[in-house]
């Protein structure tokens, strides 16, 4: 039926129009896939601005956080700084210290010479001769260097940081007329080689001494060390000389101690002789325990080393044995042993012992 025909396509224009009008006037409701087109848009939308709020508050507290350990990090060393110099100012009012008078490369030792008479006192401790080669770590003005070539006629190297200290003590070498065995080197002393010294002196600070132990330990047995005033902690020396220098620029006492110690052979372990001899040993820089067993007797003894010498002493025995250790060979000469419960006295004589690897003599 046309009439119908013209109705139904009216009312499909209608339609079409109406839901062009429903997309402009949001007072009337959208259609279903509007709807669901809008809602998903706008939850991408919810979930881009969650994203973008949260890398914010993440950026935002990083940055803040960096800040403030910067910031911690800066006060931190400031009140380091500022406490340090106040404690060496304080030493140098109460006379312990010369605190300012630090060398300028930004190292922890400071430039203070050591007296001409301690120089002497610390060379002759050494026992220094001619035949010495004497090194001194951290070397100032080069007088121990000068001196140690001048009076012992040793050869002698300083090694100083400072490029004027190396070169006024060139130029001291050069007019005491030592220039040839009197070396300086402008080096730093961790960097320095010190395997050709037979002595080592020093003037530093108990810390720096202490860092050098495990590399002065390393030296070859003998190898004598004078340490002015510092100590190394529990590798004791085995001689002190404590002097009187009243001209002492630092310090209250007004005294010098010098130390000296001389590099022990490691002489540890088990030892082996004829007969059934064994040796035990047990060491601690130089001060050694041993066990001693020859034949059916056994000791417990106590001794030192000095150098490669070795020297054990126990409650029985009236005279000490006595040793040289070579790296895997030791020469023991045994005095007469006072006879105990278990058998006869042991005869004196030379014994030559093996170092051995194994758990006993026997194995
Ligand atoms: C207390 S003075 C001793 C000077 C000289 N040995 C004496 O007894 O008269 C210490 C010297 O060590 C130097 N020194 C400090 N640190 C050093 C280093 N890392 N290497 C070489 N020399 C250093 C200092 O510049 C200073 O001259």
């Amino acid at each position: 039926m046309p009439g119908l025909a013209v109705a139904s396509l009216d009312l499909e224009r209608q339609a079409d129009f109406g839901a062009q009008a429903d997309l402009c006037n949001l007072t009337r409701p959208l259609p279903r896939a509007v709807w669901i087109a809008v809602r998903i848009d706008s939850r991408i939308a919810v979930r881009i601005a969650v994203c973008v709020a949260v890398c914010v508050a993440v950026c935002v507290a990083v940055c803040v956080a960096v800040c403030v350990a910067v910031c911690v990090a800066i006060a931190v060393a400031i009140s380091i700084a500022i406490m340090r110099s106040l404690f060496f100012a304080w030493l140098a009012a109460l006379g312990l210290c010369p605190a300012l008078v630090f060398a300028q490369v930004g190292e922890e030792v400071p430039f203070i010479t050591t007296p001409d008479r301690v120089t002497l006192a610390m060379l002759q401790l050494a026992g220094v001769r001619s035949s010495d080669h004497v090194l001194d770590l951290g070397s100032g003005d080069g007088r121990i260097v000068i001196t140690a070539a001048r009076r012992f006629g040793a050869s002698a190297l300083g090694v100083e940081i400072v490029p004027e200290l190396v070169q006024r003590s060139r130029d001291a070498a050069r007019q005491a007329g030592v220039e040839g065995r009197a070396q300086f080197r402008e080096q730093d002393l961790f960097k320095t080689d010190l395997s050709a010294a037979t002595v080592i002196t020093m003037y530093l600070l108990p810390e720096v001494n202490l860092q050098l132990r495990p590399a002065l330990l390393q030296l070859a047995p003998g190898t004598r060390i004078v340490s002015h005033d510092w100590d190394m902690g529990d590798w004791l020396p085995d001689e002190t000389l404590t002097m009187a220098v009243p001209d002492k620029k630092i310090g209250r006492e007004k005294i010098s101690r010098l130390h000296r110690w001389v590099v022990p052979v490691r002489a540890e372990g088990l030892w082996c002789g004829p007969g059934g001899a064994q040796l035990r040993l047990t060491q601690r820089f130089q001060a050694v325990q041993a066990q001693w067993r020859l034949g059916p007797r056994e000791h417990m003894l106590h001794g030192v080393l000095d150098g490669r010498r070795l020297s054990l002493l126990g409650a029985t025995m009236r005279k000490p044995l006595q040793g040289r250790v070579e790296d895997t060979q030791m020469q023991l000469q045994t005095p007469a042993l006072a006879p105990s419960r278990e058998g006869a006295a042991g005869r004196p004589g030379l014994i030559r012992l093996t170092r051995s690897a194994a758990a006993s003599c026997g194995a």
